[in-house]
């Protein structure tokens, strides 16, 4: 892979990204837009920037960049599937900027040190912002609280991702520390034992919406993949529960058939589930990726590779086929979930971060294992052409992807 150059791509002079289709939740119009300071400061039609370096979109479409609210990086514990480095060029190579972490390392991240080595390391990769999610029990293992107020300054929400938590007795004391942290809980709903995958999902979810509201504290609801969840969620929602949710593309849009979790579901379920996402009844869309090697794939672990093509298959099956219009898939990508997060971007308005992505609407590819910039190869998407191909990312007025190169030497 060819490698971009830092210089002359300085902040100072600022980025004037010309002749695009400009896209939010809110504008759909043709023009320019001017990054400098890492903010964007203008966006109009002919705009003239005298000493700015300009990137011409030539047509492309210009959006927020995304905002993965649910990934796992792999590093410390398992960098043959996945490092910082490498789920970082992954990132941005689908049009990402920004990625919360999950917790299922090794060591856990259940203590500050494992959060800020992650976010080191993204720094040291220096092409996304990380956000590490804590654990909300020690080692994952559902039996003793995390020492949630020691991680509270380093994360921003408290998940066992991987597992749901089992015992009710622990969750209502995670929710009561939540709330005083200010901190959402974010569920991975699935009670084990139980055959149904829906019923697994919906009880926890009815569990934690009511606890949610008794304690006061905010819930987010992972990988959401049953009607009746989506349906417990907006009467909670109704009821004023600070509940918000996920759902991944590959719930979306994929056949059962691959080995995820939760497990992928019927076409009835996934026309629920993309109503839902119309409506805003679901908030975001989340990646869940979750990078294996081939050997642990072959040994059924569950997960999906799906940063890179989260956008061109949302795009593809659902925005061509007239299911889903452009500026909801933004909302869903980039707007909500960077509400959720809390952060300044997920618009193109003025003053928002300078976190763009340029995609080509009509350019068709294909996914293929040289294709894809994660270690982790395991997608059932391997040999399918997709439309909506991310040309180029941008990080607060920072060219970090573009056309197959990344910026700087990307290592671990
Ligand atoms: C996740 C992983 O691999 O970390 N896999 C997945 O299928 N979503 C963990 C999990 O939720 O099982």
């Amino acid at each position: 892979m060819r490698l971009l150059r830092r210089a002359g791509q300085g902040v100072n002079k600022g980025l004037l990204i010309t002749d695009v289709r400009l896209v939010d939740e809110r504008s759909d119009f043709r023009g320019d837009l001017y990054i400098k300071g890492g903010l964007i400061r203008a966006v109009g039609v002919n705009l003239r920037i005298p000493g700015a370096n300009v990137l011409s979109g030539e047509g492309r479409t210009l959006l927020p960049a995304f905002v993965d609210l649910h990934a796992h990086f792999r590093d410390p514990g398992y960098p043959e599937k996945e490092g910082i480095g490498s789920g970082s060029a992954a990132a941005v190579h689908g049009g990402y900027t920004t990625v919360a972490v999950m917790a299922n390392t090794a060591p856990v991240c259940d203590r500050p040190e494992v959060a800020l080595y992650m976010r080191v390391e993204a720094e040291k990769a220096g092409l996304i912002e990380l956000y590490a999610m804590g654990a909300i029990t020690r080692g994952l293992a559902g039996e003793e609280l995390s020492d949630m107020e020691a991680l509270a300054p380093h994360v921003w929400a408290f998940s066992d991702d991987g597992f749901g938590v089992q015992r009710t007795d622990m969750i209502l004391r995670a929710f009561q520390r939540a709330a005083t942290l200010g901190r959402p809980i974010a569920e991975h709903s699935e009670y084990l034992g139980i055959d149904d995958p829906a019923l697994a999902e919906e009880l926890m979810v009815n569990r934690d919406t009511f606890l949610s509201r008794r304690i006061g504290a905010a819930l987010h609801v992972e990988h959401v993949s049953s009607a009746g969840s989506v349906k417990l969620i907006a009467a909670a929602k109704r009821a004023g529960t600070r509940v918000t949710c996920e759902v991944t593309p590959h719930h979306l849009c994929l056949e059962p058939g691959y080995t995820v979790n939760p497990p992928l579901v019927t076409e009835k379920t996934r026309d629920r589930l993309i109503v839902a996402l119309a409506s805003g009844e679901i908030d975001a869309v989340a990646t869940d990726h979750a990078p294996h090697t081939a050997v642990d794939k072959n040994r059924g672990a569950p997960g999906i590779s799906g940063i890179e093509t989260a956008f061109s298959l949302l795009y593809t099956q659902l925005v061509r086929s007239g299911r889903l219009d452009l500026p909801t898939l933004v909302r869903a990508m980039a707007t909500r979930p960077a509400q959720i997060l809390g952060l300044n971007k997920g618009s193109l308005g003025i003053g928002r971060d300078g976190d763009v992505v340029l995609v080509e609407e009509g350019e068709e590819f294909t996914v293929t294992t040289d294709w894809l910039l994660s270690r982790g190869k395991n997608t059932p998407l391997l040999g399918e052409r997709l439309r909506g191909r991310v040309w180029a990312t941008v990080h607060r007025g920072e060219v970090v992807y573009l056309d197959g190169k990344l910026r700087g030497k990307v290592v671990g």
